[in-house]
C-alpha cells in the first residue's frame, strides 16, 4: 500500500448525514480515568486511533487489564494506587502529547522510574510545562533537555500544590489535575480558559473538585485521595475531526452535511464561531447534555461568500487544532484576515503556522506573518491548476487532513504524502471522504 494520497478531482456537490469518531480528547482521558477508577468501566464508541491505542497498550503495562466486548470497551481499574511500578517501565506515546503529558500527572507516586517515550514528532515538543509544576507535588521528574524521553519517579509523600497555568493547555491542567487526584490536601489551580473534558469527568465521578468559572481564567480546586467508582460512558463526535467536513462542505457549491453526535462543548466550538463570523451560518441542533458535555448535531450548508475575519484571541484556545482548516477558509474569503498571537500552534504536532504559511503562499495565497500573527489575503475565485506535492509536514494528521480539503476544494493535481498520519486521530477520515463522493487514490 503506497502511503500517499493522490487527488486530481474536486469534489461535486454533496447531500449527506454523516457521523464522525469518538473525540480523541475524551478518550484517553476516558481510559486513564478509568485505570484509575475502581472496578469495571465500559467505554462505548471510544476512539480507535494509534494515540488511544498507544493510551491502552501503556495501562496495560501498567498492570490494568481492558478488552474489547462487542462495541465498548471494558477497563478494570484498582483504585488511585492500582498502577503497578515496582518495576522500570518504558512506556511509548508515540504521537500523542495529550497521553504523555496527562500520564506523568498519573505517576507522580509511582514506586519506580517510568520513562516516557514518543516519536519523532512527539520527541521535539516541550515536556518542562507539565514536569515542572509536577515536580512541585514531590516527584523526581527528569527530562531530556526539557524533551522526551522523560524519565519520572513519584513519591509517597506528595504535598498539594498551587499552581497557575498561563498558556491555555489544557493537557498541563489536567495533568497537575491528575496528580492533584493522588495527592493528600487541596491543590488550587488557576487556568487561562481551555477544554475541560478532565474537570467533566471527575465531576461526573463525584470526586470533590471545584470549579469556580471567570471570564478568562478558571479556578480549580481538587481534593485528593479520594477513589472512585468505574463508569460507562458514550464518547461523542470529535469536533476536530468534523472540522474538516464542515470546510469541506463549506467550500463546495450547493452541498448540504449533517453531523450527528459531535461534542459542542464550549471550550471547542471556537471553529463554528469563527467560521459564523466569516458568513457561514453553522446550526448547532438538537444540543444535549451528557455527563456535563454537550452533544449535538451539527448542519452546514455550502456556501460561498465567506468574508473575511479579525480573529478575537479569546477563540484561540478554543479552536487550536482547527486552525489549519480555519486558514483554508480564510484563503478563499473575501477580505484580509488577521489571526494573532498563535505561538501554541508552532508547538502542535508539526510547526503548524509555519507550514500553514508555506502551503497557503504555495497555492498562490498572500501572507504575511509577524512572529505569532498571520494575515491572511483571501481570494474568493481562487482555483488552482498545476502540481502541488506536500511533504516534508512532520507526519502532521492535521496537515495531510487538511491538503485533502484543499485539494478536494480547489482543483489541481495534488500528491500528499504520509497518508499514514491519520491513524493517530482518524483513521476513517478518507472513507468518510469518499462517502461524500470525494476521488482520491
Ligand atoms: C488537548 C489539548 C490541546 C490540543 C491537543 C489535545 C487535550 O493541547 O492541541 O490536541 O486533549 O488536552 P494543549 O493543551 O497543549 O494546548
Amino acid at each position: 500500500m503506497t502511503n500517499h494520497a493522490i487527488i486530481v478531482n474536486k469534489i461535486k456537490k454533496f447531500n449527506k448525514t454523516i457521523e464522525v469518531s469518538g473525540d480523541k480528547s475524551i478518550s484517553i482521558r476516558c481510559v486513564l480515568l478509568a485505570s484509575q477508577a475502581i472496578g469495571h468501566s465500559h467505554i462505548y464508541n471510544l476512539l480507535e486511533s494509534d494515540d488511544v491505542i498507544n493510551t491502552l497498550k501503556s495501562i496495560k503495562k501498567l498492570g490494568i487489564n481492558f478488552k474489547k466486548v462487542r462495541n465498548y470497551y471494558q477497563i478494570i481499574g484498582r483504585g488511585l494506587s492500582g498502577y503497578n511500578t515496582s518495576r522500570k517501565i518504558k512506556l511509548d506515546a508515540g504521537n500523542s502529547g495529550t497521553f504523555a503529558r496527562l500520564i506523568l500527572g498519573l505517576l507522580v507516586n509511582s514506586q519506580n522510574i517510568i520513562t516516557i517515550l514518543g516519536d519523532k514528532s512527539l520527541s521535539r515538543r516541550d515536556f518542562s510545562r507539565v514536569a515542572d509544576p509536577l515536580k512541585l507535588f514531590g516527584a523526581k521528574i527528569f527530562t531530556n533537555k526539557s524533551k522526551l524521553p522523560v524519565n519520572i519517579h513519584g513519591s509517597n509523600f506528595l504535598r498539594p500544590i498551587n499552581y497557575i497555568e498561563n498558556i491555555g493547555s489544557a493537557q498541563c491542567k489536567s495533568s497537575v489535575i491528575l496528580a492533584a487526584l493522588k495527592t493528600p490536601g487541596t491543590t488550587k489551580i488557576i487556568a487561562k480558559k481551555s477544554r475541560d473534558h478532565t474537570e467533566l469527568l471527575l465531576k461526573n465521578l463525584k470526586v470533590p473538585i471545584k470549579i469556580l468559572r471567570k471570564k478568562t481564567y478558571d479556578y480549580i480546586d481538587i481534593n485528593g485521595i479520594s477513589n472512585f467508582r468505574g463508569f460507562n460512558y458514550k464518547v461523542p463526535g470529535d469536533i476536530s475531526s468534523a472540522a474538516f467536513f464542515i470546510v469541506l462542505t463549506i467550500l463546495t457549491a450547493k452541498s448540504k452535511l449533517i453531523l450527528k453526535n459531535i461534542n459542542v462543548n464550549n471550550s471547542r466550538i471556537g471553529i463554528i464561531k469563527i467560521l459564523n463570523k466569516m458568513n457561514a451560518k453553522i446550526l448547532i441542533k438538537n444540543k444535549k447534555k451528557y455527563k456535563g458535555e454537550y452533544v449535538s448535531d451539527v448542519l452546514v450548508k455550502g456556501k460561498q461568500n465567506l468574508k473575511s475575519i479579525n480573529c478575537p484571541k479569546n477563540l484561540n484556545s478554543m479552536a487550536i487544532d482547527e486552525f489549519l482548516i480555519i486558514f483554508l477558509a480564510a484563503a478563499k474569503a473575501k477580505g484580509i484576515s488577521s489571526f494573532k498571537d498563535l505561538g501554541e500552534l508552532n508547538k502542535k504536532e508539526s510547526p503548524r503556522l509555519d507550514i500553514a504559511v508555506r502551503i497557503l503562499k504555495m497555492i498562490g495565497i498572500k501572507v504575511l506573518r509577524k512572529k505569532n500573527d498571520i494575515k491572511i489575503f483571501g481570494n474568493p475565485n481562487l482555483e488552482l491548476s498545476g502540481k502541488f506535492n506536500i511533504k516534508d509536514f512532520k507526519k502532521d494528521h492535521r496537515v495531510f487532513m487538511m491538503s485533502c480539503i484543499a485539494a478536494l476544494t480547489l482543483g489541481g493535481e495534488w500528491k500528499i504524502y504520509d497518508k499514514n498520519s491519520i491513524k493517530s486521530s482518524f483513521p476513517k477520515f478518507l472513507k468518510i471522504i469518499k462517502i461524500l463522493g470525494a476521488k482520491i487514490s
